[in-house]
């Protein structure tokens, strides 16, 4: 893991000899190449400002920023404005340019051993074009929003607050989240049937331990879809999983039927991860299956806040709250590091739920569950929404531009909402090809056999998340990626 020093005590050994014939800026690159060379200076690193650094040594700050501009050009050291500069990863020093990485896009595994979304490790290599799909934005994490909630939920937290909390959540954060999916979701939610819990995650593997005990063991997921997730919090209840296909329109109910489940997780307001978007059919098809079979509909609302070209769809919660179970989380509309997430339970589950929430943990930090109610009700919760909806629909508009100019044989579909689309590779490129291609050449981007319960390559298609990545990266990544078509 990259360290982060101190502005004002750099932790390695630099030392500049002022008798010795080379000047003091020569001696400091030779430094700091060698240090970066033999790994002390670890890829990701924050380097200390070139004041602290001046100061430190001893030397006049523009020494040291001539040396760090010197270094930035060999590729040793990147900077970016506005931010501090960093060691470079392997892959673009100048020296190592042939290097090939060796971690996986995105330091993820594949389907049946994922962990989860995670991200790059800060000492993975620097990609031109990040396309990791299903991260948001994580320079643009409204930090002094979160860090003012933080600090008003504790000033104003009565004593009580502190002792342990009820294990679904806080009332006051569950009634505005209540109000709140009522008024921008239409789910049909009342903060008795709310669960407070650290993420989607958490939420599912609750739940599905909770439809286990009565009897709901078999657990159908999307495919292509979040198979990986589902199987560990089905097998985590001591059930399975089974995949069922995905077309057009969304989950094809009849294939759901014959698997004889009881429990289907789905993402019916953007297909995780194809995008399509569930059609009213469907979802009354889907809902008169939970019906028939006394089955229950887990709804994955994800990344239901960003909604581009069409009128938002609202929950499928809201059409039987009886027979859906909708989770939701701030992993994309604020950060997945808050680990914050909300499930709204049919009223049978309530009591079910909390049974197994009380053997997990008991119950979600109440300081950061007051922080989400304060953010929320202060109004600053939707302005960053706002703010986000514009920035990933401009670089939604990006990547559209970027595939009509640079690589026109690349069909998108998927853009209806949140900030990932698929890429449909014309025949005769092989999807694995293309993956492995572009990440030698520094651009990271899944290929759809990753979310396929058979791991199939075919149709050869590529998962393009433009959450995390500025417009030029897109422009470059997708103009990258026309070569290996
Ligand atoms: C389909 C899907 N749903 C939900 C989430 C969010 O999970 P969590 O809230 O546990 O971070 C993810 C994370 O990438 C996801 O891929």
């Amino acid at each position: 893991m990259a360290v982060e020093w101190s502005s004002s005590a750099p932790e390695v050994l630099l030392t500049v000899d002022r008798d010795a014939p080379a000047p003091l800026r020569a001696q400091l690159e030779l430094q700091l190449r060698d240090a970066i060379r033999a790994g002390r200076l670890a890829a990701g690193e924050r380097m200390p400002s070139s004041r602290a650094l001046a100061e430190h040594l001893g030397l006049s700050r523009g020494i040291v920023q001539e040396c760090y501009e010197q270094l930035v050009a060999e590729g040793y050291l990147v900077s970016r404005p506005g931010s501090a500069t960093r060691v470079a990863s392997v892959s673009t020093r100048a020296d190592e340019r042939t290097e090939q990485p060796s971690a996986a896009p995105g330091g993820r595994v594949g389907p049946a051993g994922r962990v989860g979304p995670g991200s790059l490790p800060a000492s993975a290599p620097r990609l031109v074009a990040d396309f990791q799909a299903g991260l948001p934005d994580l320079g643009l994490v409204p930090r002094e929003d979160w860090a003012w909630a933080v600090r008003e939920a504790c000033r104003t937290a009565p004593s009580a607050a502190f002792d342990y909390g009820d294990v679904l959540g806080d009332d006051g954060l569950r009634e505005v989240l209540a109000s709140y999916l009522r008024r921008v979701r239409a789910t049909d939610a009342s903060a008795a049937r709310i669960m407070v819990c650290a993420g989607y995650q958490q939420g599912l593997t609750v739940v599905l331990q909770a439809l286990a005990a009565s009897g709901r063991r078999l657990v159908a997921v999307e495919d292509p879809g979040s198979v990986g997730t589902v199987t560990a919090a089905a097998r985590s209840a001591h059930g399975d999983c089974v995949p069922v296909p995905v077309d057009a329109e969304g989950i094809d109910v009849e294939a759901l039927d014959r698997t004889g489940a009881r429990v289907v997780v789905v993402t019916p307001a953007h297909q995780w991860p194809t995008g399509v978007v569930l059609s009213p059919g469907r979802r009354h098809e889907l809902l008169a299956w939970a019906r028939r079979r006394d089955a229950v509909v887990v709804e994955d609302e994800y990344d239901s806040e960003f909604r581009y070209d069409r009128e938002p769809v609202g929950s499928l919660q809201g059409l039987d709250p009886h027979r859906v179970v909708s989770i939701g989380t701030v992993s994309k509309s604020l950060a997945p590091a808050l680990r914050l997430g909300w499930v709204v339970l049919p009223p049978s589950l309530v009591d079910p739920v909390a049974a197994v929430r009380r053997t997990v943990d008991r119950g979600t930090p109440t300081i950061d569950q007051l922080a989400l109610a304060v953010l929320m009700e202060s109004g600053r919760y939707d302005r960053h929404l706002r703010r986000m909806r514009a920035e990933y629909a401009r670089r939604r508009q990006s990547l559209v531009a970027a595939v009509e100019t640079h690589a026109p044989e690349l069909r998108l579909t998927g853009l209806a909402a949140g900030f990932h689309a698929v890429a449909h590779l014309p025949d005769g490129s092989p999807e694995e090809r293309v993956v492995a291609r572009a990440r030698e050449h520094g651009v990271g981007v899944e290929g759809m056999s990753r979310y396929r319960s058979t791991g199939a390559t075919t149709p050869g298609q590529l998962v393009i998340g433009f959450g995390n990545t500025g417009p030029r990266a897109i422009a470059e990544g997708i103009g990258s990626i026309r070569s290996w078509l």
